[in-house]
């Protein structure tokens, strides 16, 4: 049955099912990231206690179906991890545990797993905090001429705010 759909039942799961949804009050760390690739949006809000650990990470987006399941899974593979572990959670692994993604949709893992880095870029910054997985990361790069949004953490998660 699952040969009528480009999706498997687990992408299905998260994308009608999907945990973790909405917006922490009050977050530690906040990340807005637009696709370059397809221009959809994802915002993750995260809450981190004093040994660094993600007690709470909630997620929204402007994006398709493959970015639902993404962001769903890759919030539940990071809460209770130590903000160096989430760090290390690339999209690989995170299409790996939804049990692929169509070749046209591993951008939409991109996007959670790069919104993700965006929220915890933000909290480092506020409080002063280096980490590994975040050196060479720059929430400002802009992979063409369109300027702040795309390509780059955008809104105000990552920059004054
Ligand atoms: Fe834009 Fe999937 S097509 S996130």
């Amino acid at each position: 049955m699952a040969e009528n759909t480009l999706y498997n039942e687990k992408v299905m799961e998260y994308f009608m099912n999907p945990k973790n949804v909405g917006e922490i009050e009050n977050p530690d760390g906040k990340g807005v990231y637009g696709s370059p690739v397809c221009g959809d949006m994802m915002m993750i809000t995260i809450k981190v206690d004093e040994n660094d650990v993600l007690t709470d990470v909630k997620f929204k987006t402007f994006g398709c179906g493959s970015a639902i399941a993404s962001s769903s899974m890759a919030t539940e593979m990071i809460i209770g991890k130590t903000v160096e572990e989430a760090l290390a959670v690339t999209n690989k692994q995170i299409v790996e545990e939804l049990g692929g993604l169509p070749a046209v949709k591993i951008h939409c893992s991109v996007l959670a797993e790069h919104a993700i880095k965006c929220a915890i870029y933000d909290y480092a910054q506020k409080n002063g905090k280096t980490y590994k997985g975040l050196e060479g990361f720059d929430p400002n790069a802009d992979d063409d001429d369109e300027g702040e949004g795309e390509g780059s953490c955008g809104g105000p998660a990552c920059g004054t705010n």
